[in-house]
């Protein structure tokens, strides 16, 4: 299906070159149905350049507008806003031409993918193996699937980077620890299992702080395990993929794919890019790379201490090691030069702000990033507990990821059996639904919000049946899917032929609403924000809402003549297509009933 938006936006340039004001057409999709679908507020702005009055301009390019075959006349409203209004005609035309799914393929509700396909990069969930996921992990995973199933559904080319923590100075306590409580590793590496992640990590920690030798210990273990002992280097990756193991049953049941590629991936690439670094040292105008107390340090414009002193990216430690920066100035590089990739998108929570803008200018800089590669950090807000604070344990430790998800499908479970007071579901089924809604709900929950803003875990919130939540949306969808099966059609079998009539307002709104979905798509491709989605999609099963209501709507089943029954199973059947690909973007299921 064409995009709507970008349509409009031609024509009304197309208008505004004719009477000498190009510009920016600055189409956008109206917040209230009284200022029609569509809007453009061009004339403001240029007006002035121009020298004219924005109504007086406005009028202008109105009456140059050619846009009869799709919209009503336009309107002039306020200062010079022009309101456009779709022709049920031409939404009744864009809807029948819909192809029907494909038997198998994914349905893409006639959405072409896009004409400049790009490689692109989300490093994504990422968390410090040392230790087990918490709830902190939960927003990087969830919105970088996300983004990564819309980029994928547009066309691009996408590389799930799960960037984990599996270097540095914890990795040789940790591996001394091990060796310690479980010398048999050694013969037996595979086997090891290790139940909780978080009390080893402390048990290993309480040894280092105590015990002088086995502080020795570990950082010896740190230096064989740089120079790639065999022996330390094979414990080291038992840690690590039981670890991962750890990670990967949370993935597993959040349904995201990713590709495991550690900071330790690139160690090789810090010692070349070190090279390269100094090479350009010697023509660095200003000394902006130097040696500064024995350390190899960045010193970008624009950032300084709180004193105002200039601040340094270290690259090369005095000790000679590397640290977070250079791994991640080596990881630009692999993406760029091995991968390919023309965006990097980067889902790390806002506290490492400032690491991802020094970064980045040291990676153009120095010339690991040219400007056709885009490098984004995609910051978000803290993920607070009920009583907004941050998220501990009663014991005051961190809260497990798992130990929340096990909750919203404990509690997803018993809300099912609530509503299922005739015992409709088995026992399996039941269990298999309360684990799409419970894990659909954290998801849709976090997406929901605004990426920037904080937060509050709350579980009954997540659940509700009503508003803005997952159990609502794949409710709506069942809802709709069970209309179909009343009225005892195979609404994908439809004669696809026959036109989508639209006439009662309720209807018309909502043919708006599902001609919107690729245009929605497109900018949250470019903006990178979830909870657009989520609005979009609520705004949808809204207006569905409106019309299917029994007082205020349409009929449907029992409408007449056929035609028009025919259209309007088509609409259902449309809305849940909508639904069920859009809540998909999101990594959530649907349940067919509910
Ligand atoms: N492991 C890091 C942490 O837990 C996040 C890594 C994010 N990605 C990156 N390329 N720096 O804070």
């Amino acid at each position: 299906m064409k995009s709507v938006l970008e349509e409009l936006s031609r024509r009304v340039r197309t208008a505004m070159v004719k009477v000498g004001a190009d510009g920016d057409p600055i189409v956008r999709a109206s917040q209230d149905a009284k200022f029609g679908d569509y809007q453009s507020n061009a004339a403001m702005g240029l007006a002035k350049k121009l020298g004219k009055k924005p109504r007086d301009l406005a009028a202008e390019i109105v009456a140059a507008l050619e846009i009869d075959d799709i919209c009503e006349p336009a309107e002039i409203a306020g200062p010079g806003f022009i309101n456009l209004t779709l022709k049920p005609s031409y939404l009744g035309k864009l809807l029948t031409g819909v192809p029907s799914v494909a038997d198998g393929g994914l349905d893409r509700l006639g959405i072409e993918p896009t004409a400049d396909p790009q490689v692109v990069v989300v490093d994504l969930s990422s968390p410090n193996l040392a230790k087990e996921m918490h709830v902190g992990h939960l927003r990087s995973t969830v919105i970088g699937d996300c983004i990564c199933r819309v980029l994928e559904f547009e066309g691009h080319t996408v590389h799930r980077e799960n960037h984990v923590g599996d270097w540095g100075t914890q990795f040789g306590m940790l591996v001394a620890h091990l060796l310690r409580e479980k010398p048999d590793i050694i013969d037996h590496p595979d086997e090891l299992v290790i139940a909780d992640l978080e009390s080893f990590y402390v048990a290993a920690k309480n040894r280092f702080d105590a015990d002088e030798a086995f502080k020795a210990e570990s950082r010896e273990t740190v230096v064989k395990l740089q120079q790639g002992d065999p022996t330390t280097r094979k414990i080291w990756k038992a840690f690590c993929d039981e670890s991962l193991r750890h990670c990967h049953d949370i993935y597993d049941r959040l349904q995201v794919r990713l590709t495991d590629r550690g900071e330790s991936y690139y160690t090789d690439r810090m010692e070349e890019i070190i090279g390269r670094i100094e090479k350009k040292m010697v023509g660095a105008d200003g000394g902006w790379i130097r040696e500064s107390d024995g350390a190899l340090c960045f010193f970008l414009d624009g950032f300084t201490t709180r004193d105002g002193e200039p601040l340094p990216m270290i690259v090369r430690k005095s000790d000679g090691g590397f640290n977070y920066a250079t791994s991640d100035l080596a990881t630009i590089t692999h993406r760029v030069e091995e991968l390919g990739a023309t965006r990097i998108l980067y889902v790390v929570g806002l506290p490492q702000k400032q690491h991802f803008e020094m970064v980045f200018a040291g990676a153009r800089k120095v010339g690991f990033a040219g400007d056709d590669v885009a490098l984004e950090h995609l910051g978000f807000g803290s993920v607070l507990s009920k009583s907004g604070v941050m998220f501990k344990t009663r014991e005051g430790g961190t809260f497990k990821l798992k130990a929340l998800l096990d909750e919203a499908v404990e509690r997803a479970l018993a809300v099912l059996r609530e509503q299922d007071r005739d015992g409709g579901f088995s026992e399996a089924q039941a269990a298999k639904t309360a684990e799409i809604v419970g894990i659909g709900a954290v998801k849709y929950f976090d997406l929901a919000h605004a990426r920037q803003s904080d937060y509050k875990f709350d579980i009954d919130h997540m659940l509700a049946m009503e508003g803005n939540t997952a159990p609502y949306m794949m409710y709506a969808y069942a809802r709709i899917r069970s209309i179909g099966r009343k009225a005892g059609v195979a609404v994908g079998a439809l004669p696809a032929d026959e036109p989508i009539l639209l006439e009662h307002p309720t209807e018309i709104a909502l043919a708006v609403k599902l001609v919107q979905f690729s245009e929605t798509l497109h900018g949250i491709a470019r903006e990178l924000r979830p909870n657009v989605l989520t609005e979009y999609l609520y705004e949808l099963a809204k207006a569905f809402s409106r019309f299917y209501d029994k007082k205020n709507g349409v009929r449907v089943i029992d409408a007449t003549p056929e035609s028009v029954r025919n259209s309007r199973l088509r609409l259902c059947d449309l809305t849940a297509r909508t639904l069920k690909l859009g809540l998909g973007l999101l990594g959530i299921e649907t349940v067919e009933r509910m």
